[in-house]
């Protein structure tokens, strides 16, 4: 099974999705670590609840980003995480952060990308009057939400949504996408290539032969 450390700034209910999904036998990714910026962080208190080895690197401890990300990499390099799971962790990783996981790295975001990047991403797609909304799981490339896509889900957006019941609704359907998306990376039928997500249907154990 692929070791998995996922990433949480807030709520942490991906995480126990994919927490979840990780409980049943034949899933092919465990949870070795839950890594927060964020001491309050729900996730961090739900990963402990669940047994869950938990790390917090406050970014105000660390004089800088880059030593923010260094302590962090050498928790990693205890931790052995072959993929890495962002869940609603709110912060930027460097290139360099990333080229040491490079293709190992996925994210959620709750709209359709390429559609409302970053911050207050339900309030734009209402303002915008979009009628179908969702989220999408994409490797993780330098620039913010951006990287491959790997799967999206899409939720109707009736006229009388706000941004709460939209961000409600996506929600439910993250929670399904998100163990989805690492399943296939976890059994090699999803790879990072350039730019692009190249999928397989082989089992991982068959295309290693090839
Ligand atoms: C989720 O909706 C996730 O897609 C979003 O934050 C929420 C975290 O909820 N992520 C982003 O906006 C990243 N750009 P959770 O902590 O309950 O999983």
């Amino acid at each position: 099974r692929k070791r998995v450390a996922v990433f949480v700034s807030g709520g942490g209910s991906n995480m126990l999705a994919l927490a979840n999904a990780c409980a049943a036998p034949d899933f092919p990714a465990e949870i070795v670590a839950v890594i927060s910026d964020k001491p309050s962080a729900g996730g961090i208190a739900k990963a402990k609840a669940r047994g869950i080895r938990t790390f917090v690197f406050e970014r105000k401890q660390f004089a800088g980003k880059a030593e923010h990300e260094a302590a962090i990499l050498v928790a990693l390099d205890e931790i052995k995480p072959d993929i890495l799971c962002l869940a609603g962790y709110m912060r930027l990783f460097s290139g360099e952060f990333i080229s040491r996981y490079e293709g190992r790295i996925l994210n959620i975001h709750p709209a359709l990308l390429p559609l409302f990047p970053g911050l207050h991403t339900h309030q734009r797609a209402l303002d915008a009057g979009v009628k179908i909304a969702g989220c999408t799981v994409h490797f993780v490339t330098e620039g913010m939400d951006e990287g491959p896509i790997v799967a999206q889900a899409a939720v109707p957006v009736p006229a009388d949504d706000t941004a709460e019941t939209l961000a409600a609704r996506v929600l439910t359907v993250e929670h399904k996408l998100y163990p989805l998306a690492l399943k296939l990376l976890a059994e090699g039928r999803v790879r990072m290539e350039g730019d692009k997500a190249v999928f397989s249907n082989l089992p991982a154990k068959d295309e290693a032969k090839l």
